[in-house]
Parts: C-alpha cells; sequence; structure tokens
C-alpha cells in the first residue's frame, strides 16, 4: 500500500497456505484490499481463488498463515466478520421453489432484521438490480441472468460493508454481464469494498482499481491493471503470424529490447506506440504482406508473459 491510503486495509492475508493434499491450493499468500476498492483476484480455474475467498468468509481454516477482515482475526470472530460481509458463491444458493421476493426475506430473517427493515430493504434491491416483476416470480422459472442478480441481492440484504463475488458473470450473456458489471460499480461508488474474482481478464480490467494475479496458489502480480500491463509489457501491442526465423529477423531489426510473447506460431510484440513495431515489421516483409492486429496490451498478455500459460488453461 501506499503511503497516501489512509485506512488499514478491509481484508489482510499474510503467508496464508490451505493444504488439502500434497499440492498446496493456496501457498504462502500476502494479500491487502483497501476499503473502498473493487479488488481483482484473477487467475485460471484451479489457481485457489474460491479457497482464498473461502478463508476470508471463515468457511475454511488456513493450515499456516494470518486472515483478519475489518482487522479482525477470522479464526476467532468468524461470526463478527460475517455478519459484516456478503458472499456470493460461484452457484447460486437459492430457495427454487419460492419467489425472488421470499427468497429476499428469508434471508433478511436469517439475519433477525425486523419486519420493517425487511420490508424496506427488499424494495430497495428490487429497485437496485431491477428485478421488477420477476421479484414475484418462482425462482425456478427465472433466467441465469435474474437468478445471478437475485444471488447478489441476497447478499447484500445485511448491508454489507465489504461484498465478495465468486466468479459473478461466469457463464451469463454478455449484455447480462454488462448490467452486473454497472451494479456492481454503483456498489464501489456508494463505498461498499467489493472483493471479485474471475477468469476474464476484460472483467477485471473494466471493474477492478487493482487485482492480484494469482497461479498455483501464489500471487504473480499485484497492482491496478494498467500499471500491470506498462510495467511488464506496453501500452500497446501488434500480433501476427511467423515462424521462428523470422520472428528473430524482426526483434534484431528492433534492436532486441521489445517485450514479446510467443503462442504458437503467432508472435505479440509490445510498445507504447505500436505503429513503429508495425512499421518495422512492413519494411521487413517489403511488398509482402501479411496481416498486422495493432491493439492495446491486456492482462491477458501480462499473464501469458508472467505464467507461460493462458488463463482459460488449468492452473
Ligand atoms: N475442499 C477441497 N478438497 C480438496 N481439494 C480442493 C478443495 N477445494 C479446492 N481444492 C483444490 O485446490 C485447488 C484450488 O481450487 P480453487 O480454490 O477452487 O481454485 P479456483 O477457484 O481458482 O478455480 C484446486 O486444485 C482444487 O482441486
Ligand atoms: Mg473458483
Amino acid at each position: 500500500m501506499t503511503s497516501t491510503e489512509p485506512r488499514s486495509p478491509v481484508v489482510s492475508m499474510r503467508g496464508v497456505t490451505k493444504r488439502y493434499g500434497e499440492r498446496p491450493a493456496v501457498d504462502g499468500l500476502d494479500l491487502d484490499v483497501p476499503e473502498g476498492q473493487c479488488f481483482g483476484l484473477l487467475g485460471p480455474n484451479g489457481a485457489g481463488k474460491t479457497t482464498t475467498l473461502r478463508m476470508i468468509y471463515g468457511a475454511a481454516q488456513p493450515s499456516a498463515g494470518a486472515v483478519s477482515v475489518f482487522g479482525l482475526e477470522v479464526a476467532k470472530y468468524a461470526r463478527q466478520v460475517r455478519a459484516r460481509l456478503g458472499v456470493t458463491l460461484q452457484d447460486n444458493v437459492l430457495i427454487e421453489t419460492a419467489t425472488a421476493r421470499e427468497n429476499m426475506q428469508i434471508f433478511g430473517r436469517h439475519y433477525l432484521l425486523d419486519a420493517d427493515t425487511i420490508a424496506r430493504r427488499v424494495d430497495t434491491l428490487v429497485e437496485f438490480l431491477q428485478l421488477g416483476a420477476h421479484a414475484d416470480m418462482i425462482v425456478r422459472r427465472l433466467s441465469g441472468g435474474f437468478k445471478r442478480r437475485l444471488a447478489i441481492a441476497l447478499s447484500l440484504m445485511n448491508m454489507p460493508e465489504l461484498l465478495i463475488l465468486d466468479e459473478p458473470t461466469t457463464g451469463l450473456d454478455p449484455n447480462v454481464r454488462q448490467g452486473l458489471w454497472s451494479r456492481v460499480r454503483a456498489l464501489r461508488a456508494s463505498g461498499t469494498t467489493v472483493l471479485i474474482t474471475t477468469h476474464y481478464m476484460d472483467e477485471a480490467e473494466r471493474l477492478c482499481d487493482r487485482v492480484v494475479i494469482m497461479a498455483r496458489g501464489r500471487a504473480i502480480a499485484d497492482d491496478a491493471p494498467a500499471a500491470l500491463i506498462s510495467t511488464h509489457l506496453a501500452r500497446e501491442a501488434i500480433e501476427f503470424d511467423c515462424d521462428e526465423a523470422e520472428e528473430r529477423r524482426f526483434l534484431s531489426s528492433l534492436g532486441n529490447g521489445v517485450p514479446h510473447l510467443r503462442a504458437g506460431n503467432r508472435t505479440m510484440a509490445f510498445a507504447d506506440d505500436a505503429s513503429r513495431l508495425q512499421d518495422a515489421l512492413r519494411d521487413l516483409d517489403g511488398g509482402d504482406r501479411r496481416p498486422i492486429v495493432l491493439r492495446p496490451a491486456n492482462l491477458e498478455d501480462v499473464f501469458l508473459s508472467l505464467s507461460g500459460t493462458r488463463l482459460d488453461e488449468e492452473g
């Protein structure tokens, strides 16, 4: 953390390891989630994201290391911590035979809220998540997108200071994802700290103030998305097909100082202004113009450069 951040982190993990069998699911993880930010845990399937969240909300105990939330040690104060946070699990946990509104009321009673408070919060959440007439439908009949909105509404019934979302948009349509992103932004704007996991780099780039990239239980990078991209690579990329000899010629024509990645027979090269890379390749190719993609560099590139694998591969 920088010295300009005034408060202690909402979540703090130090040297946290969780072992199930031989290979640790989480391996010596340090993490600080600053108050009021949207913080992302980004990594492929099996990287240890869900296990990390489970230790934060007290559903799993670390094999080693310390986890505190709101400055409280989770192992000692699990109940107090849970009362102040909301969790939306990777798979929706809903009562399928009740209406959306009834699901919210049941959750409210679970939090021991009085009837007036429950009624007010349900109305607010129906409005906030734009459930409309779907609020009075049986959950079983709702689409995947509405079920996801309801699951998020349930985790907001106790007005949590920290909202934990485990892969909130996995498997949803692009327009449904956009809608959920706007709700997450609105929550963050209203002061809620959001901790989100995803294996979608575009989601992390759009939503998160800061991300930790995880691979095999470890944090391999930790910074703001734009800073990760510019530190590890550069702002822009060109991509083109070539063999290894051509790649060597291209890189040496630029003095060999250019960050680059290779995936299959495709080369990606990075510069803050990638048009100069494009010009260099055109010069080498002469009249023979191969297709070149010029695009912004992204977190997927960072992940590939750090781990040697793509985000959609198994960790
Ligand atoms: N309850 C469990 N028992 C045994 N192994 C587990 C358990 N939970 C997770 N794991 C293992 O730990 C690793 C990390 O899993 P997980 O935290 O679910 O990753 P992610 O959420 O990033 O996909 C995986 O190899 C997984 O199989
Ligand atoms: Mg998971």
